[in-house]
This record gives C-alpha cells, sequence and structure tokens, in this order.
C-alpha cells in the first residue's frame, strides 16, 4: 500500500466484490476517489507508474476476463443537490448527482423529494457516474430523456469540463464515451431534470399489463414498485446469482435487412418480433432469439443462460477458483454463433470487457 496525498493506493487487489459477476480478478493496483483532488492524484499516479487506469462505479457492468495491470479507481463521489444552473421549465428542477452515488438510492430520492421522471429506471444496478456511458435505459425510458450535462476530469490533462447532450451523443446503449470518447473523461457528476409534476409512462408492454386490471389513478410511486416487481421476477439478484444483466444488446436492424431475414427464417418458423424505432429501424429482442434456440437454462462450466431470461449470463461458481470469466466468455460466443447461423444477426455484447481473452 503507498499514500500520495490524501489518496491511498493499494496493490494486488481481488476484485471479487467490486464486480457483479463474481470474477476474480486481481488489480495491480486499487485506489478510491471521493473527491476530484483525489481524482487528480490518481491520474499522476497512473502517469507515473505508466499504468492504464479503470475508473469503477457499482462493476455491474464489466467483464474481468485476466488480472489487470492498470490503477483501477472506484469513484466514489457523493452527493445530490438542486443546481442552480437549470434553463429549464418551469415545471422542473435540475438536480446535480455525483458519480459516486448509488443509482438506485438516486430514483428513490428524488421520489421522496417529489421529483419525478426517473421511476421507469428503478432498481438498476451501479451508480449514477456509469449511467451516462452506456445511456441506461427500461421500461421506455433512457437517461438521456432526463440528461441536461455532466461534468467530467480529462485523463490525459486533469482538466475538469462540462458537456452538454449534444457533447455527449446517446442513443440505444451508447454514448460518445463508448466511442470517439472513449477513456477520455472520467465523470464527476450528473445534471438531470426532474418533473415536480408525476410523469407517468406506462406504455411499455409489461407495464401495460402489469397495471392492465387496475382502476383509478396510478402516482409514480405505483410505477415504481411495479418496475421493480417486473424486475425481480425475471433477473437474477447479482448478490444471489452473479451476473451483469443484459449480455448482448438487443440489435438494431433495417427494414430491408428484416425483410431478407424473414424470407429465410420467417417463412418456416414464424415472424421476429420487433419494435420500431425512428428512421425505419426496428429493435429485435435477443433473449426472444435466444429462446427460440433452446438455449435458455445451457451451461457451460461456471457459466449459465439464466433460465428466466435468454439475455443474462451467470456466474455459478463465484465462489470457487475456477476461471469462470473464460467460460462465461466461451458461453457469450457460442450463443453468437448459434444466433448468427439460425438468424444472419450478428449479437453485440452490452458489458465493457477488460483483460486478455
Ligand atoms: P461499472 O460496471 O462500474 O462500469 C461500467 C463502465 O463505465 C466501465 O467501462 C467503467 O470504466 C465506466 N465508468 C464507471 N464509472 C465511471 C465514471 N465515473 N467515469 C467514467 N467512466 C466510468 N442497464 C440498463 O441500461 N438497463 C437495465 O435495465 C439494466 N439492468 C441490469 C440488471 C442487472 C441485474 C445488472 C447486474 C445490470 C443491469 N444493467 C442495466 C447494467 C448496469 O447496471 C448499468 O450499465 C450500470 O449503469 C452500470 O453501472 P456501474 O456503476 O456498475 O458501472
Ligand atoms: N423475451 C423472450 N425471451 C427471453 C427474454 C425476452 O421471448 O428470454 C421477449 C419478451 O417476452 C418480450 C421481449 O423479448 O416480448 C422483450 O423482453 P423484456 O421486456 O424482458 O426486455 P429485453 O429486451 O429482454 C431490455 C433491456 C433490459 C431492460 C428491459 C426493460 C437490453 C439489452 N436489455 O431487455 O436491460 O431492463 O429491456 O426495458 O436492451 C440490461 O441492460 O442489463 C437490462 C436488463
Amino acid at each position: 500500500m503507498s499514500r500520495s496525498y490524501g489518496l491511498v493506493v493499494e496493490t494486488d487487489k481481488c476484485l471479487q466484490s467490486y464486480n457483479s459477476l463474481g470474477l476474480l480478478s486481481v488489480a495491480s493496483h486499487f485506489c478510491t476517489a471521493s473527491s476530484i483532488a483525489h481524482i487528480l492524484e490518481a491520474l499522476a499516479y497512473a502517469k507515473t507508474n505508466q499504468l492504464d487506469i479503470i475508473p469503477l462505479g457499482g462493476g455491474s457492468n464489466v467483464v474481468f476476463a485476466s488480472d489487470l495491470r492498470c490503477l483501477v479507481v472506484c469513484i466514489s463521489l457523493l452527493g445530490i443537490k438542486v443546481s442552480g444552473t437549470d434553463g429549464g421549465t418551469p415545471n422542473s428542477v435540475a438536480v446535480r448527482f455525483a458519480a459516486g452515488e448509488n443509482w438506485d438510492h438516486a430514483v428513490r430520492y428524488c421520489l421522496s423529494q417529489g421529483w419525478y421522471g426517473l421511476e421507469n429506471l428503478a432498481c438498476i444496478p451501479g451508480n449514477i457516474g456509469a449511467s451516462v456511458i452506456q445511456n441506461i435505459g427500461a421500461y421506455g425510458v433512457e437517461i438521456s430523456d432526463r440528461f441536461i450535462s455532466l461534468s467530467a476530469v480529462k485523463t490525459d490533462t486533469g482538466e475538469v469540463i462540462s458537456l452538454n447532450k449534444d457533447q455527449c451523443r446517446f442513443s440505444y446503449r451508447e454514448s460518445a464515451f463508448k466511442q470517439l470518447l472513449k477513456d477520455k473523461f472520467i465523470i464527476t457528476d450528473v445534471t438531470l431534470r426532474l418533473s415536480i409534476t408525476p410523469i407517468i409512462n406506462i406504455d411499455y408492454p409489461a407495464l401495460k399489463h402489469y397495471f392492465a386490471d387496475h382502476v383509478g389513478d396510478i402516482s409514480s410511486e405505483m410505477v415504481y414498485k411495479a418496475v421493480s416487481t417486473i424486475r425481480q421476477s425475471k433477473l437474477p439478484d447479482p448478490d444471489v446469482l452473479p451476473n451483469v444483466g443484459s449480455f448482448f444488446k438487443n440489435p438494431t436492424l433495417s427494414a430491408s435487412t428484416l425483410a431478407k431475414i424473414d424470407s429465410k427464417y420467417g417463412r418456416t418458423q414464424g415472424q421476429i418480433p420487433r419494435f420500431e424505432q425512428p428512421q425505419g429501424y426496428f429493435k429485435v429482442p435477443a433473449g426472444w432469439l435466444i429462446e427460440q434456440l433452446g438455449l435458455k437454462g445451457l451451461r457451460h462450466g461456471a457459466a449459465g443462460i439464466h433460465d428466466k431470461q435468454g439475455l443474462v449470463l451467470v456466474n455459478y461458481k463465484s465462489d470457487t477458483d475456477d476461471d469462470c470469466a473464460s467460460d462465461i466468455l466461451a458461453l457469450a460466443r457460442h450463443i453468437q454463433e448459434k444466433v448468427f447461423a439460425t438468424f444472419f444477426i450478428q449479437l453485440e455484447i452490452e458489458p465493457r470487457i477488460y483483460g486478455s481473452v
């Protein structure tokens, strides 16, 4: 362990309790940053010691495929406050969340304050900082729908800058931080515009179904409860069965690509379900494709495909020394090959993979 000013850097740190897949990777260097000053110290430490930096939140969207020579920086900046910088509508409030705040805690806190618009994103694991990296989305809402701006530290210069919505280039499970700006920033806070009157959005099929027999008004608290109940019914709790949620993105296909697939597959097996997107594109549920192939419940070594949600790969052996990461990645490849062979669709892995595969 070494100390540079306020920052404590540990060496050979096991990351098992820092990733929701429970993988046993060891980081050569590890520290916790609870202020911008800590982040700047971490950047300087990494530069001096020629280490790559991995900013880490809740570890619920990463796969540590091997031991890592790097400085893992656990981002732990805390605080939620109304920001005075919103030029928005009178019906809204701009709220600034520090990057280390737990996402679901933040959603519940906002509900308790009468700040609405995040209920559909209930119970998503992880922290505020990473929520913008992949533009988290669920039950008909994405964080980009509420986003105003963020602050971040540039990893090369240490400069603190602000980025607006256009600069973040959000789309489904995407942002500039996975493309052009990959690894270039450590996010320190995110400002969202929330409504001071309830926004009830129950258009997503599972939510519509949940409230089908409901008579009377629906409150934001009821939407939070509904999302939480639906999620519990199909997604495994990482504390019980380690996982990173969806292992693949839902593919977005053009109408002409889908028509070609329909002409080959649909003729004999029935039409692939699809959800219309802007500009003539369609989102296809990858979980459905995996289920059609009879792969749900399949196991490979330590890895398995969850029996209630085909998109989720789980680690059955996080309590052993087995090489679980290679089983998970081999199973992911197997799914990709099977889906491609039948549907001619290339599934894209959603979590970020670190280390050598
Ligand atoms: P981490 O796993 O810690 O990090 C993810 C990536 O972001 C890494 O590359 C990391 O380096 C980077 N990063 C983290 N913090 C920062 C920062 N401050 N600055 C710069 N880079 C940073 N996602 C959805 O969108 N919708 C869902 O419905 C959903 N359901 C899930 C259900 C389960 C059971 C699980 C396990 C996961 C689910 N996820 C879902 C995925 C995951 O929860 C989200 O991607 C979440 O935002 C990840 O947050 P994290 O803090 O755990 O990120
Ligand atoms: N489906 C199946 N079999 C399965 C899974 C799904 O047939 O094994 C079908 C469902 O019956 C439904 C459709 O696929 O008709 C969509 O299913 P669901 O509503 O469960 O959503 P999803 O597309 O499987 C996505 C996100 C989830 C998010 C939910 C709710 C992606 C990659 N995944 O899953 O996000 O919670 O919608 O909005 O977009 C995550 O990213 O980790 C995650 C869990």
